[in-house]
């Protein structure tokens, strides 16, 4: 297994807070990690450290085997792109000028908006379905059609690393397997993916290579297929549940049991 994007021993907090405390972990090369844990526990901290976001307090974080500290911004987000948990968009933007704006890195004083531009920015507004909206007014959308338009930006990014903050919140049952769908294609054409998710069936029907959190710390990482077990999600959710195989992947599926199915 090869990794350009990877963290040793890092740590991570707000001020005196410690969030993270001497993390490791090494994206799998054109992996879809997906990370789970409860609320708080660190995820979008994480991944504010892999996109240097937030400088850690110990420990470092390389990314195509340099320091990420090394890096000139806009080197970094050529090569990493991150959908945070929560974005606002400028007042006043319409659709198709945000997603432009996720190809800012390629530009430079010498070089300004190209026909490549144009087209990142229409095949990413087509890949998300967000085309018939590219004059409308973001703040005029519903909050579904709102995130598919952050995702449009970051996939305009074209960039080879992908960190994905709970990217399908917001968003009814047909768009969650739609986007889940697009984001399984870009990992099959190449792009690494970690994305932050909280349900666990979809988690374990994408992910490559499953990280599961608590507290600041990997509770278990690996195969969807062999770390999912009724133990984990115990230990990691403190919920009682039965772990069955899904009748149509055949990935695990996780069935918590309420006080009325115990
Ligand atoms: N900007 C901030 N300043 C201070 N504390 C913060 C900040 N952002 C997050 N925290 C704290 O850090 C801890 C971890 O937050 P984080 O956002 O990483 O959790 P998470 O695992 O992404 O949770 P969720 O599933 O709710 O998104 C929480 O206790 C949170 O209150
Ligand atoms: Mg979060």
């Amino acid at each position: 297994m090869t990794t350009s994007l990877l963290t040793r021993d890092i740590s991570l907090g707000y001020g005196d807070r410690a969030i993270v405390s001497g993390l490791s972990l090494e994206v799998p090369d054109d992996s879809f990690t997906i990370i789970i844990g409860p609320n708080a526990c660190g995820k979008s901290t994480l991944l504010r450290g892999f996109a240097r976001l937030l400088r850690p307090t110990a420990g470092t974080v390389l990314l195509d085997g340099r320091e990420l500290a090394s890096f000139a911004p806009k080197d970094i987000a050529r090569r990493l792109g991150l959908l945070p948990q929560s974005s606002i968009a400028p007042d006043g933007i319409r659709v198709a000028d945000l997603v432009g704006r996720g190809r800012f890195p390629h530009q430079s004083a010498w070089r300004t908006w190209s026909r490549a531009d144009d087209h990142a920015v229409s095949v990413a507004m087509a890949a998300t379905g967000i085309t018939d909206l590219s004059s409308r007014l973001v703040d005029e959308l519903s909050g579904g059609q709102r995130q598919r338009v952050w995702v449009a930006m970051a996939l305009a990014q074209q960039t080879k690393h992908l960190l994905l903050d709970e990217p399908t919140t917001f968003l009814d049952i047909a768009h969650q397997i739609g986007l889940m769908e697009l984001f399984a294609d870009l990992h099959r054409d190449g792009t690494t993916l970690v994305a932050v998710l909280h349900d666990l069936n979809h988690a374990a029907r994408y992910a490559t290579h499953l990280v599961a959190m608590r507290e600041g710390a990997i509770v278990a990482q690996g195969d969807p297929r062999e770390i999912i077990t009724a133990e984990l999600v115990e230990a990691v959710y403190d919920l009682p549940c039965r772990v069955i195989t899904d009748p149509v992947a055949g990935t695990p599926l996780v069935l918590p049991l309420g006080g009325r199915t115990r």
